[in-house]
């Protein structure tokens, strides 16, 4: 049989309920993590726990708002108190805006997607990076964080642009602190994709719209003319924090049908 990547290893993911945290979640335990989830969804949290227990996974959760720093530092010390030590963290909660034009968007709207998308993977970092660096320095332990940006963090995305922004602003704080810790033992990415069919573009973008032309709309300019699976994007987020994977930090990793190769 072959080795399970993650064996033992501790595997922290906030926006755990959404699709491309249970995405991860059951990779992650396909591969031998013990998690640590949260989500401001305690339903979907609670549920996604449940099935992950039946199929052999350790995990614990913890309802959190990401915009309210100490639950960022809470979370951690969950992982710590629970499974002894953080290997991975995954700050992929996020939301978005609604889609006009920038004069138009709602200042409170646009402070909130910064809140949640900018911030919140800020507070995050903050308390991972300090017990990462502690693991490193005190038993050689190597760690890594992998932020959910988006191709609208490269690129501009019309009528999206605070959301554009905080996704930007992620890439950044993600190249800078992959600079910092380099020495560290921590490889920190950013992931970046198109559109992928989850809970947020089904309902937010398509708006529950099942209509194939509403779709094809919003792929028009992916060459591969359709949206990714979550699996296809987590699948690359599993990648990125491979403890095989060592060499390669502070990337920005497009996911996007070949969108950002024009
Ligand atoms: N789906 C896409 O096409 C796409 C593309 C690029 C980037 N992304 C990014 O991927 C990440 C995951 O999105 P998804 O597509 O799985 O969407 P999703 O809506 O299914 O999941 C997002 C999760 O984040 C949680 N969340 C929202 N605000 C929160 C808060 N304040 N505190 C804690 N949890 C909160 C939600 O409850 C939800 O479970 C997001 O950061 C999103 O911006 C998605």
């Amino acid at each position: 049989m072959a080795d399970k990547k993650f064996d033992g290893l501790s595997v922290l993911i906030t926006g755990a309920a959404g699709g491309f945290g249970r995405s991860m979640a059951k990779k992650f335990v396909d591969q031998g993590a013990n998690l640590v989830l949260s989500d401001h969804a305690e339903e979907g949290l609670e549920a996604l726990a449940t099935e992950l227990r039946e199929i052999g996974g350790d995990v614990v959760t913890m309802v959190q708002d990401v915009t309210v720093e100490e639950t960022s530092k809470q979370l951690v010390d969950l992982a710590i108190d629970t499974f002894g030590r953080l290997d991975v963290a995954i700050n992929n909660a996020g939301i978005g805006h609604r889609q006009v034009k920038t004069a138009d968007v709602d200042s409170a709207e646009a402070l909130a997607t910064v809140q949640v998308d900018l911030m919140g993977v800020f507070y995050g970092m903050k308390y991972q990076i300090k017990v990462m660096e502690k693991a490193f320095a005190e038993h050689g332990r190597t760690s890594s964080i992998v932020n959910t940006s988006s191709l609208a963090g490269i690129v501009g995305a019309p009528r999206g642009s605070m959301y554009s922004a905080a996704k930007h602003g992620v890439v950044g704080l993600t190249k800078t602190a992959a600079l910092e810790y380099a020495r560290s033992g921590i490889r920190i990415n950013a992931i970046c994709p198109a559109f992928a069919r989850t809970p947020m573009v089904e309902d937010d973008l398509l708006g529950g719209n099942a209509d194939a032309k509403a779709e094809d709309f919003l792929v028009r300019g992916i060459p591969m003319r359709r949206m990714a699976t979550a699996d296809e994007v987590t699948q690359a987020m599993l990648w990125l924090c491979d403890p095989d994977n060592s060499f390669t930090t502070g990337q920005a990793l497009a996911i996007d049908g070949g969108t950002s190769a024009m």
